[in-house]
């Protein structure tokens, strides 16, 4: 399996490096297409990445950005990726508002995964049983191998039909909202931003471990390689050969 991996010194040059590469996948797909779609996910990496690609001064009024998962809590809750994206990208950068696809995570969870579905379907227009290929799906890795929200174990999974579910974490005692297999496995692209130490071991093992998504959910569109670009830092890949 050949990963096309991309290591910087840090966190901050790599999320510069991540960010330009992001903003060229946009502008090739703009090129081609009227619209493009985004997916980004929250945690405490993206945070320079949106900060570098709020700079970037780039065009975003063609762009739909879309939350890979989110936690059960209100817009204004510290721990929502959406405040983290309002604050680093869509404020900053001028995002027009039309083009935000919150996930209502203030709702009740099942109902903020359908409503999520739902407008993920209409956006891309599905018929039953297809799945969206976002232009660029934003991922990060927990220590764990969890992606999105989707932990080891998760009996998500095993959805190899919905878009959207909702899950509650006893870890950290909160439901969370997702994207399923089967949408991260359909993008065009797969932008994996990974840094820090506590990443290195599980690095690792997820990229030569034989796939096994239910104990390394990350695996989930990206063990196969194709249209999967890792920006590393060094501390995250120095046990990488
Ligand atoms: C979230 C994320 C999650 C994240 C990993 C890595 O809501 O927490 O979407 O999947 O990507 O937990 O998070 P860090 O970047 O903070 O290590």
């Amino acid at each position: 399996m050949s990963i096309h991996s991309y290591i910087y010194e840090n966190a901050q040059v790599t999320s510069a490096a991540c960010a330009i590469k992001i903003l060229s996948l946009l502008e090739e797909r703009l090129s081609a297409a009227p619209l493009a779609s985004f997916a980004i996910s929250g945690g405490s990496t993206p945070k320079l990445l949106f900060g570098e690609l709020a700079k970037s001064g780039f065009d975003w009024s063609r762009v739909h950005l879309f939350w890979v998962d989110e936690r059960g809590v209100p817009p204004n809750d510290p721990q929502s990726n959406y405040k983290l994206a309002k604050e680093h990208l869509i404020d900053p950068a001028g995002f027009p508002a039309t083009n935000v696809h919150r996930i209502q995570a203030e709702l009740e969870a099942q109902t903020a995964a359908r409503l999520y579905a739902e407008d993920i379907a209409k956006f891309f227009g599905l018929g039953a049983g297809v799945f969206p290929q976002f232009d660029i799906i934003h991922r990060g890795m927990g220590p764990d191998a969890h992606t999105a929200s989707l932990f080891p174990g998760s009996a998500l999974i095993d959805n190899h039909v919905g878009l959207a579910g909702a899950i509650y974490v006893e870890e950290f005692e909160q439901w969370r909202i997702t994207l399923l297999p089967g949408v991260l496995e359909a993008a065009r692209n797969t932008i994996m931003l990974v840094a820090g130490e506590d990443k290195a071991e599980p690095l690792r093992t997820v990229l030569h471990e034989p796939y096994d998504p239910k104990k390394y959910p990350v695996q989930i569109g990206t063990h196969d390689g194709n249209n999967v670009l890792w920006y590393l830092d060094q501390a995250a890949a120095r046990l990488l050969n």
